[in-house]
């Protein structure tokens, strides 16, 4: 049955361009869900944008001797353009210093306000003298009072992954200045999350246990077994949404109560571009939300942004959370900052027109329930030996067999034997086992089962061997190379979400547009073939291209050149 999905992918910190840990653990993962219900029938609208505010721009921004907004120009324009080569469907991809983003957090954070949603509470903070400004964040680092991670930040420490209070850091010191901070008092709004905690306890640990990824459902209930409480939801900075009451001057939202609001006014955007209504994808009980995000934005989006969601009261809730784990490069932690990354421009820049191997190697290898490794040699040889050698060798073998034999034309299969009757079958399962693994967020294994299907057909293939049948028997080859086609036809079809590009290119081999049927995905599970017979197909294409020793060495000697 269709439904309506509202699809948010976590929007990227815009201090850098995005690297593969981003796209494995994020945006491929959420791109695959989000083709793949398009075109099992479903509505859909997926959402992202740059994520603009935050204390990492304006260190970066103070480092460079830049303004935040030069910043931030520079990378959403880098972001935006290298994901629409790398051809991630976003419906839209918006920015958190639009208009529309400063006036839906702000009306948001002025509805919690006048509901009695906030605690005011003044206190004392860290405070840096020599540079007249407060040290909210990563202002502010010290020992993880957790880990013992001597470079944590205040809010957050990115060895364990914490997120904690700047006041239970040991030992602070301002970043910007290397001083021993001071303490300064100011006032600042607490969210009650506190008021949440019985809810949150039911609707994550009771009704969605079996439902929410172990990882995530692990992380909320060690959270929630702490006891939450009130959580501050503003700073004291100038760069960000300011805070909208009287007596805020020199106060911003905290970047983490205005990053999600930026998943529903790129909705807003969307909406009005397309002359819809937003409200339909945020406040219908019936449009499942789902939200896709690395590990270390759990809490965000399972204990605050629901909170934030309840205590305005008009919104949905998440219905699933299928956070991933981390990617690792060779062998050790992606580092922005140690430059220890596969950047996404560089990579289209060297690899202009294999985007889908990239694709195909990260969801194949995708850290969905432990933290996984890419390395150079591996990328290589799942080109080389599987997409060259089965998926691109087996549409390449059916579209040069049917043009030598046929002139290109489908030939009218005979009766089918019973070896061909479970090729069938065994694709229909996998058919099947794809919708239920994907519906599952089980995206490493449907991509496997894709696979699977080219894999049948080689052995088919040279089961069969139509080039020693056609001797003899004519007509047997009629049928086999059919029957080929026929499962060309569903690797063209089921390879959209997977390998968009090549699924286009397949499509456009087999001359799709001019069958009797429509080849969509309903069709392909109604219909016993979706290939007319008499149909002429395209000339041979190569799906994909070996890549060579010396191109995998440039790339580790480029990665090892950088650190
Ligand atoms: O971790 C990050 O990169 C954040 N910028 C994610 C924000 S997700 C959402 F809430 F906007
Ligand atoms: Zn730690």
């Amino acid at each position: 049955m269709s439904k309506t999905y509202t699809i948010t992918a976590a929007l990227p910190y815009t201090n850098g361009p995005i690297h593969i840990g981003h796209l494995s653990g994020v945006y491929i993962p959420a791109d695959i869900y989000a083709r793949f219900l398009r075109i099992t029938g479903n509505e859909v609208v997926y959402i992202c944008g740059s994520d603009e505010h935050g204390v990492p721009i304006t260190i970066k921004a103070k480092k460079e001797n830049k303004t935040p907004q030069e910043i931030v120009d520079r990378y959403h324009k880098n972001i935006e353009e290298s994901f629409n080569k790398f051809g991630i469907s976003f419906d839209n991809y918006s920015r958190t210093s639009a208009k529309i983003h400063h006036k839906t957090a702000s009306d948001f954070f002025l509805k919690l306000h006048d509901n009695g949603s906030f605690k005011e509470i003044t206190s004392e903070q860290y405070y840096d003298k020599e540079e007249k400004q407060f040290l909210p964040d990563r202002f502010l680092l010290g020992t993880c009072p957790k880990c013992g991670f001597e470079e944590s930040y205040g809010d957050q420490c990115e060895k364990c992954g914490t997120s904690h209070n700047a006041s239970d850091l040991i030992d602070p010191k301002s970043s910007i200045s290397g001083n021993v901070p001071s303490l300064k008092s100011t006032k600042h709004w607490f969210l009650k999350l506190d008021m949440f905690q019985d809810f949150l306890k039911k609707w994550i640990l009771e009704e969605n246990k079996n439902y929410w990824k172990s990882n995530v459902y692990g992380q909320c209930k060690s959270w929630l077994d702490d006891g939450l409480k009130p959580r501050a939801v503003t700073r004291d900075l100038d760069w960000g949404v300011p805070v909208p009451v009287d007596d805020a001057d020199g106060k911003v939202l905290y970047v983490w109560f205005d990053a999600p609001i930026g998943y529903i006014s790129s909705t807003i955007e969307w909406a009005e571009k397309n002359n819809k209504s937003w409200e339909k994808y945020w406040m219908d009980e019936k449009t499942e939300l789902v939200h896709f995000i690395g590990k270390d934005n759990i809490v965000f989006h399972c204990i605050i942004f629901p909170s934030m969601l309840k205590a305005h009261g008009e919104y949905i809730l998440p219905k699933n959370v299928p956070a991933n784990e981390f990617l690792n490069l060779e062998g050790s932690k992606i580092s922005t900052s140690k430059n220890w990354a596969v950047w996404l421009p560089d990579y289209l820049e060297d690899f202009p027109d294999k985007q889908d191997v990239l694709r195909y190697v990260l969801t194949i290898n995708a850290p969905e329930n432990k933290d996984n490794d890419f390395t150079w040699k591996d990328f290589q040889n799942r080109n080389n030996g599987e997409l060259v050698s089965v998926l691109g060798n087996f549409i390449n073998r059916v579209v040069v067999l049917t043009k030598k034999y046929y002139e290109s034309l489908i030939p009218d299969p005979n009766t089918l034997l019973s070896v061909d009757n479970d090729v069938i079958n065994s694709a229909n399962e996998s058919i099947l086992k794809i919708e239920q693994l994907i519906s599952n967020f089980k995206f490493r294994d449907a991509c496997t089962e894709f696979m699977n299907i080219a894999r049948l057909g080689n052995k088919y293939l040279a089961d069969e061997e139509p080039w020693k049948v056609i001797k003899d028997n004519p007509e047997r080859v009629k049928t086999i190379i059919f029957v080929s086609l026929h499962l060309s036809s569903i690797l063209a079809v089921v390879a959209e979400p997977f390998l968009p590009f090549t699924s286009q290119k397949i499509k456009n081999i087999l001359n799709y547009k001019n069958h009797n049927i429509d080849w969509s995905w309903k069709n392909l599970k109604q219909k016993q073939f979706i290939v007319s017979n008499g149909i002429k197909i395209n000339e041979p294409e190569l799906l994909f291209s070996r890549i060579e020793d010396s191109e995998i060495q440039y790339q580790i000697d480029k990665l090892k050149d950088n650190i």
